[in-house]
């Protein structure tokens, strides 16, 4: 499929993806792993290395990686030469499943994670589950935390598929899932490419918290997917306070995240105030107060806003 590319090709990848892939017949560019990457001095490095390889404006990149090559590869596609045309070989269960999807394009700040970024979509997304097969384990259940968020909000079918048995690198209806998922995202980005209509807000389900949560513990302790599993359980709670979500959801998710291997609970140590300061802090909070992505039933999901303060901290507070 590669191949069918035209135009002079130019490829980005991570020192540990490197090693699993075949020969490649074009400049590949290999760069640091992990989240450190996805900064000013590597997007810097990468537009060098494409002005020095002499890339033109019918170039395309290809990025093979995670999410930390997929952003920072689509940021430097979506500003090179003003755009160029981007390829997404998702590498991660994350990326097959989300961050390639959707035209997010981010570098991170000193202030803070994909403070700088573009909607560039890619020209195609390549994705091949067998190349999860190299992937550490606990990457692979991190990327699994939004599979079962798409069960969660959209698909109670998964869901429950999910519950009988939870998501593993060997499950021969790996590439179903990962497509049914891949379309979920791919869907709700199409109703709201720009980000602009709350629709595509939805898929911050368990995001508001867990971002909090990942923020507060100063990013590396817990994985994206595993903060996310915490803040899907403590949303899922909070909509039950609040009344709107069915009793007996939270449980459901507390006990199938558990299941795959994912964490549930707020770690100790986490004060609700500094949750919450967090939470005013993310870019997505909007001028009316918090916006939650809450469930009504498994399986549907609604965009909540100015959710009352008092009901979030009741949430950030239960052990
Ligand atoms: N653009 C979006 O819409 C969007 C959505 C979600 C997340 N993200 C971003 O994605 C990033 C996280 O992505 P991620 O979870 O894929 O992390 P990642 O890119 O850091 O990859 C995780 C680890 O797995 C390694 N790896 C990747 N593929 C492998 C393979 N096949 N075999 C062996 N090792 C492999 C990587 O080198 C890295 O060490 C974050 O920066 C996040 O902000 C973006
Ligand atoms: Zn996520």
């Amino acid at each position: 499929l590669l191949s069918a590319i035209g135009g002079p090709r130019f490829a980005i990848t991570d020192a540990h993806v490197a090693p699993h892939l075949p020969p490649i017949a074009y400049p590949l560019l290999v760069i640091e792993p992990g989240e450190a990457s996805k900064g000013i001095a590597t997007y810097s490095l990468v537009l060098e290395w494409l002005a020095e390889s002499q890339a033109r404006r019918d170039a395309t990149l290809i990025a093979i990686g995670g999410g930390v090559v997929g952003d920072l590869a689509g940021f430097v596609a979506a500003t090179y030469m003003r755009g160029i045309a981007l390829v997404q070989v998702p590498t991660t269960l994350m990326g097959q499943v989300d961050s390639a999807i959707g035209g997010k394009t981010a570098i991170d700040l000193k202030a803070g994670k994909n403070l700088a970024g573009a909607f560039h979509a890619p020209d195609a997304i390549l994705v091949d589950v067998q190349m999860l097969a190299t992937l550490p384990a606990r990457e692979f259940v991190s990327g699994a935390a939004e599979v079962w968020k798409y069960g969660a909000i959209l698909d109670a079918e998964l869901l429950a598929e999910l519950e009988r048995a939870p998501l593993s690198p060997d499950r021969t209806d790996l590439a179903r899932i990962v497509r049914r998922c891949a379309e979920h995202k791919a869907r709700v980005v199409e109703e709201d490419e720009f980000e602009r209509l709350g629709r595509r807000a939805i898929l911050n389900f368990g995001h508001t918290i867990g971002h909090a949560v990942e923020a507060a513990m100063g990013f590396g302790p817990l994985t994206h997917g595993e903060a996310v599993a915490i803040g899907m359980v403590a949303e899922a709670r909070l909509g039950e306070t609040i009344g709107l979500t069915e009793a007996g959801v939270a449980d459901r998710l507390r006990r199938g995240l558990s299941r795959q291997g994912l964490p549930t609970e707020i770690p100790p140590g986490l004060e609700p105030r500094e949750l919450m300061a967090w939470m005013g802090r993310d870019k997505k909070a909007g001028a009316d107060g918090l916006a939650f992505s809450l469930l009504p039933a498994v399986g549907r999901c609604t965009l909540v806003r100015g959710v009352d303060e008092s009901a979030v901290l009741d949430v950030l507070k239960q052990e």
